[in-house]
Formats: C-alpha cells, structure tokens, sequence
C-alpha cells in the first residue's frame, strides 16, 4: 500500500460568509487531519474573475495562478460547500471553470476529490454535492463518489462543527480515505 503520510489536500470552500459553517467544517478538516497530511485550505476563492476564455491566455490575472498553483502543489482535493438554490454556489462553480482548464491538463487532472458540506435543508445540501462531483468529474479530478456527507446544519445545534463527535468522526474517516486514493 502506497505510503501517502506526506500529502498534501487542496481544500475549497463554496461560501464566502465569515461565520460560514462549511468554513468551520474546513477548520474542523485541517484540526483533524492524518499525521503529516497537511491540508492546505485556498482562501482567495472571491478574489477569482468570473471565467472568461479570452483571459485564459498565458498570462492569467494573479489569484488564477496561484489557484492553479495551489491545485498543482496538492496531491487531492476536499471541497466543502453549501447548497445555493438547488445547485452548486457560483464562487465555487467559478473556480470548477478555471481549475478546468487548461483543457485536458488540470492542475488537479486524475487526482481524488472528495465533496462534503453543509446546508439549511433537510437534505444538507445533496443536490449541490452530486453536482459539484459531476462538475468536477467533467473538468478534470478523479471524483471519489462514495466519499459523502451531507449535513442538515440545523443538526449542528448554532455549534462549532468540532463540538459534534459524528461529524467529527466522520469527516476525520472521508479525509482517511481521500488520501488513501492517492496513487
Ligand atoms: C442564495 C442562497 C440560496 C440558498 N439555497 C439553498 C438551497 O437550495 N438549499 C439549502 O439547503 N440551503 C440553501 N440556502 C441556505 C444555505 O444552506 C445556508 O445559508 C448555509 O448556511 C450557507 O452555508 P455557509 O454557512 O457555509 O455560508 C441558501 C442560501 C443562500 C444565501
């Protein structure tokens, strides 16, 4: 079995909120991730232009490379977001765009992924989680499918996400197995 104790996770949050609760499940991800596993949270997801082809050029504007940089230096992929009107939030669906191209040679290209996250609903976000992994199927990663949690945030009592020993558990057990999928 492939020793994968030095990686590196790229992680992605879909919310810009300061109190955003999939922000904590990020700080909970980075708290309790593997012995020398480092995940490495990419904060600048706001600061990215809307995707437009004739900016992808060479040279793109400074927060892109240093997304695409990020992406480049992670051997995987946590993202963690919330459900924005049935769908995937459009700050994240931004960065799904870049991170796609370019086309063919992702900076995440056949690396494992994994979606999470919490929502208002009852359904904690499902709809926004499976779209997410099809976005980012398409564009480039290797989605690890069976890697999910969907979390009703209601179910979070107003508390911090480490405050909860289930959803401690379990994000602890899908990071485990993310970067087991590291080849
Ligand atoms: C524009 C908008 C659309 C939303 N649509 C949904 C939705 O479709 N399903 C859902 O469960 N929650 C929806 N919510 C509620 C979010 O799940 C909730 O605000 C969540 O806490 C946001 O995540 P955050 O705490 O990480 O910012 C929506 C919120 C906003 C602001």
């Amino acid at each position: 079995m492939a020793d994968n104790s030095n990686s590196t996770v790229l992680v992605l949050v879909g919310s810009l909120r300061a109190a955003s609760v999939n922000r904590q499940l990020a700080e909970l991800a980075v708290e309790t991730a593997p012995a020398g596993v480092t995940l490495a949270l990419f904060d600048r997801l706001g600061e990215l232009p809307f995707y437009n082809e004739d900016i992808d050029t060479g040279s793109v504007p400074e927060p892109v490379a240093a997304l695409r940089e990020a992406a480049g230096r992670a051997d995987a992929a946590l993202v963690i977001t919330p459900e924005y009107n049935g769908s995937i939030p459009g700050v994240l669906k931004n960065a799904i765009d870049w991170l796609s191209r370019p086309f063919g040679s992702s900076a995440l290209k056949d690396k494992p992924l994994a979606v999470v996250g919490a929502a208002l609903g009852q359904y904690g976000g499902v709809w926004a989680h499976d779209e997410t992994r099809k976005s980012f199927g398409i564009a480039g990663p290797r989605v690890v499918e069976d890697l999910d949690l969907s979390i009703p945030s209601a179910s979070l009592d107003g508390k911090h996400p480490r405050e909860n020993a289930e959803v401690v558990a379990r994000l602890r057990d899908i990071v485990g197995k993310l970067v087991a999928e590291i080849g």
